[in-house]
């Protein structure tokens, strides 16, 4: 007897038919024919029974936001920060809990599982700080929420921010953040990066750093920050989140430095609507895309996790908590466009930012967590295809929000009654 089956599931690997059995909020059982016993019972339909959702990179302090106390008219990423530094002298902690609440609500309805929400410091009453706290605390039923002290006007620029960093870290947040490209030199870029790295390692804490995310070939962080992994023991460990200045990197640089990215076991983690938007603001024509060489870093060993980053806030005024949507543009951006890279696509929205996130528990194997998007979609092309109507949400066993199956009716002679949008699925393709 199980608490919860699905039925009739289509699984990411391409078998169909499946029966999903969770008991005690675990995954006990799959198997193509299970006997219908169980409190509730989801037929699913035929569609993609998928892993949650993960966001690896995000900034919940900022989220919904937008226009307070004005908009981005340049839409770049110095103003935002300049914007960013407006809005943190007029918001409050319940500020800040109420609209990050509402964002959780959101993104758990768009399936998503878990979020690595940067949060930041630069602000001597850790007003943030305190906020996400609580918020952490109220979603930890339904949400993994993973909280990266960011020193967003640079930990050393900033007089107070290693201070402030510290306490943040003392208060409860597990992951020490930075932004070596925003010190005042690239000599400070390269001592913050020691100075974080060697912090994370003696209190044993992972590090995800904001790096390179500009324009500019000659900013190197990554560099440092991958020696200084390796130096300190830190493999698997520590994430480098957008990498934009890869893109714009001399090839014969690249060459070497990716290995080296190789070697201490990085985790990339690019935020392609926000780079797309944000670099290449000061080129003419052509211009820069301002993705990182996702690719190239894949097809290296490097994990690579796509985030979403911003969600109507001084940096972005769009989104939805759609991590297809980031998929989407990830593909675009990068020319992912083979069968592989399309799936691979959907694993950067999934099992790759678990990786980076280090979660347990994670996946559709018996032994982890009844956690799981039913998605409206046949397979995990279609799913990006469409950023697929999320059907069933189902965190530790219980579902948790619901959508009723989009499909449009017709009053057209001679046509069916209704068409859905998963109904032009190609299934033979492969
Ligand atoms: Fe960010």
């Amino acid at each position: 007897m199980f608490d919860l089956l699905l039925t009739n599931a289509t699984l990411p690997d391409g078998r169909t038919g499946m029966s999903i059995g969770c008991k005690d909020g675990k995954i006990t059982a799959i198997e193509r024919d299970i006997p219908s016993k169980a409190a509730t019972i989801i037929d699913a339909q035929g569609f993609l029974i998928a892993p949650p959702f993960v966001d690896p990179h995000f900034h919940m302090d900022a989220t919904l936001s937008l226009g307070t106390p004005r908009m981005n008219t340049s839409g770049t990423l110095l103003e935002g920060i300049a914007l960013w530094g407006e809005l943190k002298t007029v918001q409050s902690v319940d500020d800040i809990i109420a609209r990050a609440l509402r964002y959780c609500d959101l993104a758990v309805s768009m399936g998503i599982g878990a979020i690595r929400s940067h949060v930041d410091i630069c602000d001597d009453s850790l007003t943030g700080v305190d906020a996400l706290l609580e918020v952490r605390k109220q979603v930890a039923p339904y949400l993994d929420l993973q909280l990266v002290a960011f020193p967003q006007d640079g930990v050393l620029r900033d007089p107070t921010a290693h201070e402030n960093l510290i306490r943040a870290l003392d208060r409860g947040v597990e992951i020490v953040g930075g932004i070596p490209h925003f010190e005042r030199t690239m000599e400070d870029g390269a001592k913050s990066v020691r100075l974080l790295c060697e912090l994370a390692a003696d209190r044993g804490l992972r590090v995800d750093m904001h790096c390179d995310e500009t324009d500019d070939p000659m900013s190197r962080h990554v560099e440092t920050l991958a020696a200084e992994t390796t130096r300190l023991g830190l493999q698997d460990r520590v994430a480098g989140s957008h990498l934009t200045s890869m893109h714009s990197m001399d090839n014969y640089y690249v060459s070497k430095l990716i290995p080296l990215m190789a070697e201490a076991e990085l985790h990339a983690i690019p935020n392609p609507l926000i780079n797309i938007m944000l670099q290449g603001r000061h080129d003419s024509y052509p211009k820069r895309r301002g993705q990182t060489r996702v690719g190239e870093l894949r097809d290296a060993g490097i994990n690579v996790g796509f985030g979403s980053d911003c969600v109507m806030d001084p940096w972005y005024s769009l989104g939805k908590a759609d991590m297809l949507d980031v998929a989407f543009m990830g593909l675009h951006v990068g020319q992912l466009s083979s069968r592989d890279d399309m799936r691979w696509c959907f694993d950067a929205v999934t099992v790759n930012s678990a990786k980076a996130m280090g979660l347990e528990g994670y996946g559709i194997e018996v032994g982890c967590d009844a956690s799981f998007n039913l998605l409206q979609a046949n397979d995990p092309i279609e799913a990006i295809r469409l950023r697929a109507n999320r059907l069933a949400v189902v965190r530790k066993g219980a579902v948790i929000a619901e959508t009723p199956v989009l499909q449009s009716n017709l009053n057209l002679s001679g046509r069916p009654d209704a068409v859905q949008p998963a109904s032009y699925a190609p299934k033979t393709l492969d």
